[in-house]
């Protein structure tokens, strides 16, 4: 007899993927613990490889070795990696947050993850503090431009420390930035039969950057007849986000307005520990972390929740192909939810790690 291995099991050397594994600081490190064994479970019942690199970058190395992102690290990333799954940086003893935005802005905009892809979605109608709200109400998909805005790093002071101190906080819009997103948003409600796309600005105030902004979302929506095209200031998406969720599919929104929007958006979904996030430029090594952040009040005691990072391991699958795996984990943990297999923030008694098992042991 020869020993002749199932065809269709057969795991071929290039499928392997290989992820960096960036824990960071505070609870990122614990919830990012049980999304590496939901993972490692997957191996076990799906079709996937994986190979695991972990990184230490965060506050401690910071803080021993003045070392924030590496040198070298994106070019290390992108040629030897298929994705990167990190935790939560931020840390008391850093109070610039100087490591954060080496590590994580850095990564955002020097592998030019354009598309920060944050779906909010009520799992379980119990979770929602919106009164009334059954789960079809909350089902929408947030695009955050993440390479610019805000977030670009130009200012300055002047007179600083001075009584007659001047700061700057420069916003940068690029045409190219602007498009990108808003097609990728259209792109996304055409793929998935989203029918409607809102973008979120503030062109009543800000009339050069938001001037762009309508310009390029009437010009792209123009390509996706079939799906319609709303605009809402941001102020007012913040107000119907609570009021009225459900009229929302996609939204699209700049690198400030989409981070704040998606916190309210975690918050209607049950909270920060639920909220999955993709840091993604298609086809280009992309890197994958829940919305919230390092939680230093919770870090340590074993009770943060991993819901959040193993929803963004399921996603990172997705990205890697392997969407039957992905969908697997996202059940299993719509699962644990409804049999109140939760840590406490969703009112459960669960740790961390209790949490985690939880979920593994829903996984088939
Ligand atoms: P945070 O997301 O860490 O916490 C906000 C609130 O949500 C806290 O009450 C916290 O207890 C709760 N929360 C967050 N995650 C939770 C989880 N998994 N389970 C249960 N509860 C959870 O935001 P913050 O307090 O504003 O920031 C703390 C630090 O994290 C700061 O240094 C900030 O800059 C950083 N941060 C980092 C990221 C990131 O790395 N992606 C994101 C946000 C904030
Ligand atoms: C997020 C965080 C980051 C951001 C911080 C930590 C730089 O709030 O990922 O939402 O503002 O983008
Ligand atoms: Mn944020």
């Amino acid at each position: 007899m020869t020993n002749r291995a199932d065809p269709i099991k057969l795991k071929m050397p290039s499928d392997k993927k290989r992820i960096a594994v960036i824990p960071g600081d505070g609870i990122g490190r614990e919830v990012i613990a049980e999304a590496l064994r939901v993972l490692e479970r997957v191996e076990t019942t799906h079709e996937v490889a994986l190979e695991m690199v972990e990184f230490d970058w965060g506050a401690d190395k910071f803080l021993t070795e003045g070392v924030s992102l590496p040198a070298g690290a994106l070019e290390m990333l992108t040629s030897e990696f298929d994705a990167i799954l990190a935790g939560a940086f931020g840390d008391p003893r850093v109070p610039s947050n100087q490591h954060a935005e080496d590590i994580l802005l850095g990564m955002r905009r020097g592998l030019d993850l354009y598309i920060n892809l944050r779906p909010v979605r009520l799992l379980h109608a119990r979770l929602t503090p919106l009164r009334d709200r059954k789960t079809e109400d909350i089902n929408f998909v947030v695009f955050r431009e993440n390479t610019e805005g805000a977030y670009c790093g130009a200012g300055g002071f002047l007179k600083k420390g001075t009584a007659d101190e001047v700061a700057t906080q420069e916003e940068l819009n690029t045409r190219r930035g602007v498009e990108r997103i808003i097609v990728a948003a259209f792109e996304y409600a055409r793929a998935n039969g989203r029918k409607r796309v809102t973008m979120a600005d503030k062109s009543n105030v800000q009339r050069f950057g938001g001037d762009l902004w309508q310009r390029a979302f009437k010009e792209v929506a123009a390509d996706y007849s079939e799906i319609e095209a709303n605009h809402q200031y941001v102020d007012a998406m913040a107000m119907f986000m609570v009021l009225d969720p459900a009229q929302y599919d996609v939204i699209v929104s700049n690198n400030l307005f989409g981070d704040i929007l998606t916190d309210l958006g975690a918050a209607i979904q049950g909270g920060l520990g639920l909220a999955a996030s993709g840091n993604i430029h298609p086809g280009r090594v992309s890197l994958f972390e829940p919305v919230h952040g390092s939680a230093p009040a919770l870090a340590g005691q074993g009770i943060a929740n991993p819901v959040g990072a193993i929803l963004t391991s399921a996603m990172m699958l997705e990205y890697l192909g392997h969407k039957q795996a992905s969908e697997a984990i996202q059940k299993a943990v719509s699962e644990a939810i409804s049999h109140n297999e939760t840590t406490h923030d969703l009112g459960g008694s669960l740790s961390t790690e209790q949490a985690g098992a939880a979920i593994r042991d829903r996984l088939v």
